[in-house]
């Protein structure tokens, strides 16, 4: 024990960040499992973040601990396998429960329930198993129980057993349950079957955890979140209406833009944090605003589009149909951009990025999902730094 303990100890080029501990083994950067580990990624959102793996004969305990925080309704939190993803074991959150997805020998069995945890409080989450039960506990408190009996199943002795932490191991195409992976969470103070093994880094750098949190989506001036019109079910006769808020005067770029399928720009707003002033873009028309108001509305109708700042709903702009000609027959078929100014029609890049914290985004007077995006470049889609 002495002995391996030495070992690991020279394995790591030990360096201190915070709590982090990093270093290098075999090329790849690795960390400690008890890290503060941010969940959310840039790349593919399925591959793992960090992993790691034990031989079966060495654990002596089927348990692992550790403490999450999340906004985020659904994605990905932890994996784990063995024999090759011969089995597996999935925790998620959907709708904002956790999910737990398990698949032994001939059985696959799905569960959820328990308390909601995407309240942006720290939760301590224990998984493990007891006899034929694999079970869940929040916060010190039974959360989900599953039991699973097979006729085939036999105990495993030797192999290896490997974890990971923001994606998956096994395909996607495995799991019982559909899911975004995508998960702008947390984890911390992780203990990992009682194994004291460091975990490798599969990307150059992991993301920012952010020591205090409010709800809202966070851009970070790297990109935008990018939709097709077409998923927002606009009509003639209600057009499409984009509500956002937050507070405009800590905001400084594009907030929305919107262009049609021939690359024309339709409307765009955007906030200069150095005038202070919100500048409106509709057609061929330019106006600016002050930027004191809470929210920001924009109904493009037949007839007319309507800008309408703060929670009054006074007018702020309306541009008549003669400076708006076809727009929601344009729209329909167009892009719509939170974040970022669109360029021509083929350009998915944008530019002119935000930075500051959108508390909300509606859209149809529902609130919009980053993470459904076509392409999703903000920093987090439902946290922003405080
Ligand atoms: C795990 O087991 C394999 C053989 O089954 C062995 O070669 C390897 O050294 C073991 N690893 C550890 C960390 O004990
Ligand atoms: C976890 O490991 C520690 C030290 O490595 C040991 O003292 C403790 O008994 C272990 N706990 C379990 C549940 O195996
Ligand atoms: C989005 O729209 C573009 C152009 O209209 C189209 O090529 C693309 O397939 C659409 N993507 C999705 C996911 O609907
Ligand atoms: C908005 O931000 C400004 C500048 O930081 C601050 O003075 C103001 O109090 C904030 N407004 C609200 C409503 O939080
Ligand atoms: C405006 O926003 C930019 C980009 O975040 C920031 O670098 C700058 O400090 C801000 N300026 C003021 C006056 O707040």
């Amino acid at each position: 024990m002495f002995l391996k303990a030495v070992a690991v100890g020279l394995l790591l080029a030990v360096c201190l960040i915070g709590r982090r501990v990093e270093g290098q083994r075999r090329g790849k950067k690795i960390v400690s499992g008890d890290s503060l580990i941010y969940l959310g990624q840039d790349r593919n959102p399925w591959k793992p973040l960090i992993r790691t793996a034990a031989n079966i004969s060495e654990i002596r305990s089927i348990k692992s601990t550790f403490q999450f925080r999340t906004y985020d309704p659904e994605g990905v939190i932890f994996y784990g396998d063995s024999g090759d993803a011969q089995d597996w074991f999935i925790l998620s959150l959907k709708d904002g429960f956790p999910l737990m997805q398990i698949s032994k020998g001939d059985v696959q069995v799905s569960v959820t329930g328990g308390p909601k945890l995407n309240d942006g409080i720290w939760h301590t989450l224990d998984v493990g198993s007891k006899g034929k039960f694999v079970v869940l506990d929040v916060d010190n408190l039974p959360g989900l129980v599953v039991g699973m009996h097979s006729q085939q199943t036999k105990e495993v002795v030797s192999g290896q057993i490997r974890l990971a932490l923001g994606g998956l191991l096994a395909s996607k195409d495995k799991m019982i349950v559909e899911l975004d992976p995508q998960m702008d969470g947390c984890v911390r103070d992780g203990r990992w079957l009682n194994l004291s093994m460091p975990w490798e880094v599969d990307e150059d750098e992991l993301l920012l955890c952010h020591q205090n949190i409010q709800p809202g989506s966070y851009f970070a001036q790297e990109g935008f979140s990018l939709f097709n019109t077409s998923v927002f079910d606009i009509d003639e006769e209600s057009g499409l209406t984009v509500g956002l808020s937050g507070n405009f005067s800590q905001m400084d770029g594009t907030l929305l833009s919107v262009m049609s399928s021939e690359g024309e720009l339709l409307g765009a707003l955007r906030a200069d944090n150095k005038t202070n002033k919100l500048h409106v873009t509709i057609g061929k028309h330019k106006d600016e605003l002050t930027n004191n108001c809470k929210r920001l509305q924009i109904t493009f109708l037949r007839s007319k589009v309507e800008v309408l700042q703060t929670l009054d709903k006074s007018i702020a702009f309306s541009y008549d149909q003669e400076s708006t000609p076809g727009y929601i027959t344009a729209l329909r078929g167009g892009r719509l951009a939170i974040g970022g100014l669109l360029g021509d029609r083929e350009d998915m890049v944008g530019s002119h990025f935000l930075t500051g914290c959108l508390e909300k985004i509606q859209i149809q007077g529902n609130n919009i999902d980053l993470d459904t995006a076509l392409k999703d470049k903000s920093a987090s889609s439902h946290s922003c730094p405080v």
